[in-house]
């Protein structure tokens, strides 16, 4: 059910101080995405009225985060808490008469959960509902003061809690439901008097309960979703969750994972059905990889579209590149942007390729670089063989064309054109295009002297003339002190 009546306000204009960083927590990463970007995702299938973000530190970068959403940009400056921060928001909030609030370092939230904290909020007829969670260790989180099962008195901030509440493991996430006719007056009654001298939205919940207001903390079924990033370490944690939830949802969809925890897997990668992904194997950006693929270890692809049946060898580096069905390649090959493998091409190891399309079935088996070429098919690139598309000021292009034979350690000067069905010697430089059919071959011709070799070694073999009588033997070189026991 959308919620038009809802506005969705993220709060997202802290520095985070805590990260020791140049840049404003919520653009820090995990699992894939800044951790604003994760946050606005999470909400976006709530179908609320309009998404407000309250944007302070680098503002415009935040900001550029949030528009591709849709989502509205208020400015905070300067920044004087969360409390303030509503206030800031509160025309773009305008008659909504709900106000979802969450934090903008507190990215693992589930739609599902969101969506129960406003069927609450709603069927208890409150004035702000809190969604909580009951955790292990507590510290550096707001606690929640119960004043009964069903209602809350307070939430009490880590550093001004007595010595018996600091025990309280029910935490404050900061993501709440707020009936905004309710908010508006509690807000305008707190005051910033706390060790920041801010206006925390905190104060808010007990300004309601003392007037009387339904005031409601719903848990949050796993903890681990309300997990806020305020340090590197919450950031590892909550990156930890990100990847083990991608890995997860591979695995549903068919994929299998070895070794799990050591596989690294963009948001954005789709995978189908009996791949495999070997240890340490990482898929990023928007990585597509077809059916029963295998992924060997130690491979890293990015911006990568595999067909089905594609096999990447161990160690091998795919950065926005094509691979059609049943490619071969690796193991320690690497394809730069650009590179377009047809169906069935073997690329082996040490070759490296950019911007290249290689015809169906065409090979490159071992060791060579292929640069700004288009290649035919079933084409044989011997070991060894060199495109020299860069002449130091401007890139050319080579073309190859269909069942090619290039010999081992060729170097294939461009721009220049290899005709269907040519050969190229072995260790030519071609500077020339080569017709179809023919042969290419542009080294200096071989000499050969017979008994050469077996002439020189009876010359090395031959004593050497005698020393003269009575020279002193040269003195033994003294040892260094170092080399002494
Ligand atoms: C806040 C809560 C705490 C809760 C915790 C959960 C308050 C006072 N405390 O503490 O009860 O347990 O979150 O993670 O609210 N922000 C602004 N403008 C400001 C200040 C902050 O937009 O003036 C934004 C920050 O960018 C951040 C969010 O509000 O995204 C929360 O601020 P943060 O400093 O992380 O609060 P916590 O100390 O974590
Ligand atoms: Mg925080």
């Amino acid at each position: 059910m959308p919620n038009r009546e809802a506005v969705v306000v993220i709060l997202a204009a802290g520095k985070g101080t805590r990260l020791k960083s140049s840049m404003a927590k919520v653009l820090h990463f995990a699992g894939g995405r800044s951790l604003l970007e994760s946050v606005v995702r999470a909400c976006l299938p709530l179908g609320a009225k309009k998404i407000v973000a309250v944007v302070g530190h680098q503002a415009e970068a935040v900001t550029a985060v949030v528009t591709p959403f849709d989502a509205e940009a208020v400015l905070q400056l300067p920044q004087r808490g969360t409390g303030h921060a509503m206030l800031v928001a509160k025309r773009a909030i305008g008659n909504a008469k709900i106000a979802v609030v969450l934090p903008g370092d507190a990215p693992l939230v589930r739609i599902e959960t969101l969506k129960a904290l406003i069927a609450t909020h709603r069927s208890g007829n409150a004035a702000a509902t809190i969604l909580s969670a009951v955790v292990a260790d507590p510290s550096g989180y707001g606690r929640i003061l119960r004043k009964s099962e069903n209602s809350v008195a307070a939430i009490v901030e880590e550093s001004q809690l007595s010595a018996e509440q600091r025990d309280i493991n029910e935490i404050n996430s900061s993501i709440y439901c707020f009936s905004t006719e309710k908010l508006w007056p509690a807000l305008a009654q707190v005051k910033p008097e706390n060790k920041h001298r801010e206006i925390y939205l905190t104060d808010v919940i007990t300004v309601l309960a003392s007037k009387g207001e339904t005031v409601l903390a719903q848990i949050a079924p796993d903890p681990r979703e309300v997990l806020g990033c305020n340090t590197r370490a919450d950031l590892a944690e909550v990156d930890r969750i990100f990847r083990e939830r991608k890995r997860e949802e591979l695995m549903e969809a068919g994929v299998t994972i070895q070794l799990p925890e050591t596989v690294l897997v963009g948001p954005d990668v789709v995978a189908g059905e009996d791949s495999v992904l070997e240890p340490c194997t990482q898929l990023l950006g928007k990585t597509r990889i077809g059916k029963r693929c295998v992924i060997r270890t130690g491979s890293v692809l990015s911006d990568a579209i595999l067909g089905d049946g594609v096999t990447v060898e161990p160690h091998t580096v795919i950065t926005e590149s094509r691979l059609e069905d049943n490619v071969i390649i690796g193991p320690f090959a690497r394809l730069r942007p650009g590179a377009h493998l047809k169906k069935g091409v073997k690329v082996g190891n040490f070759v490296e390729m950019k911007k290249s399309v290689i015809g169906e079935g065409s090979k490159i088996p071992h060791l060579s670089y292929v640069g700004d070429t288009k290649m035919g098919s079933h084409s044989n690139i011997g070991a060894g063989t060199i495109t020299c598309n860069y002449d130091g000021v401007h890139k050319h292009p080579t073309t190859i064309g269909n069942r090619v034979f290039v010999g081992s350690d060729s170097v294939l000067v461009a721009p220049v054109k290899i005709g269907d069905g040519a050969y190229i010697a072995a260790g030519s430089a071609i500077t020339e295009n080569v017709p179809p059919n023919a042969l290419g071959i542009a080294r200096s011709r071989q000499s050969t002297k017979p008994g050469w070799a077996a002439k020189r070694r009876r010359e090395q073999a031959e004593p050497a003339p005698k020393k003269k009588a009575g020279k002193k033997k040269p003195r033994a070189k003294k040892s260094h002190p170092r080399n002494k026991r």
